[in-house]
């Protein structure tokens, strides 16, 4: 077993034959003629990425081999058990890149929120497009990535937006409204220990969508695409739109105690960030996303969860209900 490209029995059974070459202990996968392919999830240990991971490997009958990058397979234990095959990559080490890419027909690309993220996005479609393989590029990016002037993530994802349209790549791009997902990672702390959340957002609305939907979406476009996808941007939310006043109201509903939605102002929102240790690129953007939803600009609601998973996409109570744990 090579120290960056694990794989089991497990994934061998379920995926096609597909030749392998072993070169230096690294088994180099050709490219797939099947039609599903091999697929690359990138940032596999995350929110959207690790759901797809999941996803994907739960029936076992599909013509597809999955490879998981990751950026230490140490801190990879979540994805072992998986029906892929992990390899290790940073898009900041080109030479990952090349390995990871190998043989890779499909390509879910997610960069993280980062200055340099377009740079690091970059690195990774210039190996696609250099490989030959790579058929199709699905992108996570943002709701509003096309809007004009826009804000520092929308701004950021349409330049790697741009850089795949110019690749020649087939693409289709991903665009999901806020996370629900963000009241576990990020606003769970203050609902569990002070039945409270803190946030400089108005009473403007926001479609919250559950990061398992973008991943349904991402995997049926993945696995059965036939190029009806080519060239789309999905914008991608929940059902409603709900103020995090109203939100608040549900959590209260569901954990049976009172959760309080304070509306505290940008100044405050700054100091409780830079308390936490987050620096100023990264406050400057969350102060702008908090804008926009107090503007009701994060308000619109969209159909295609349904349209493209066939099921609905899940309310906000319904996420609460199915994480209560994560609440309490
Ligand atoms: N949160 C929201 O509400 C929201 C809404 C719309 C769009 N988005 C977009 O969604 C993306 C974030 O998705 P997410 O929440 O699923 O991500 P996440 O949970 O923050 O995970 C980021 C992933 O990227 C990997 N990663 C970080 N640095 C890397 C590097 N240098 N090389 C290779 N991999 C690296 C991480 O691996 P490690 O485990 O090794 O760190 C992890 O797997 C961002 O592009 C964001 O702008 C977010």
């Amino acid at each position: 077993m090579s120290s960056t490209l694990f794989s089991s029995n497990d994934t061998l059974e379920y995926c096609l034959p597909v030749k392998l070459n072993k070169i230096s202990g690294f088994e180099y996968w050709m490219a797939s003629e099947s039609n599903q392919g091999n697929i690359l999830i990138t940032g596999a240990t995350g929110n959207v990425g690790f759901e797809i991971v999941k996803q994907l490997s739960a029936p076992a009958d599909r013509n597809i081999r999955l490879r998981a990058a990751v950026r230490s397979i140490n801190d990879a234990a979540k994805i072992i058990g998986q029906r892929a095959e992990l390899v290790e990559m940073d898009y900041g080490k080109p030479e990952s890149l090349s390995k990871a890419i190998n043989g890779i027909n499909k390509l879910f690309l997610l960069t993280p929120f980062e200055p340099n993220m377009v740079e690091l996005s970059s690195n990774l479609i210039s190996e696609a497009k250099n490989a030959g393989t790579v058929k199709h590029i699905v992108k996570q990016s943002v709701m509003g990535a096309d809007a004009e002037p826009g804000i520092i993530p929308s701004r950021l994802h349409r330049q790697v937006e741009k850089i795949i349209e110019e690749s020649g790549i087939p693409f289709t791009f991903l665009r999901p409204n806020f996370f629900m997902q963000n009241f576990i990672n990020f606003l769970g702390n203050t609902i569990r220990n002070q039945n409270a959340l803190y946030l400089p957002a108005g009473e403007g609305k926001v479609s919250f969508v559950d990061v398992r939907d973008i991943a349904a979406i991402a995997a049926k476009i993945l696995v059965e695409d036939d190029g009806q996808h080519n060239g789309k941007s999905y914008n991608i939310t929940g059902p409603e739109a709900l103020s995090y006043g109203d939100a608040a109201l549900i959590l209260s509903d569901e954990l049976g105690k009172k959760i309080t939605y304070v509306n505290i102002s940008d100044e405050d929102a700054r100091n409780g960030m830079r308390a936490m240790g987050m620096d100023k690129w990264f406050i400057d953007s969350m102060i702008e996303l908090y804008d926009i939803s107090r503007k009701g600009y994060a308000s619109d609601i969209s159909s295609a969860v349904e349209d493209i998973t066939g099921r609905k996409s899940t309310s906000f109570s319904q996420f609460v209900k199915e994480n209560i744990g994560s609440f309490r």
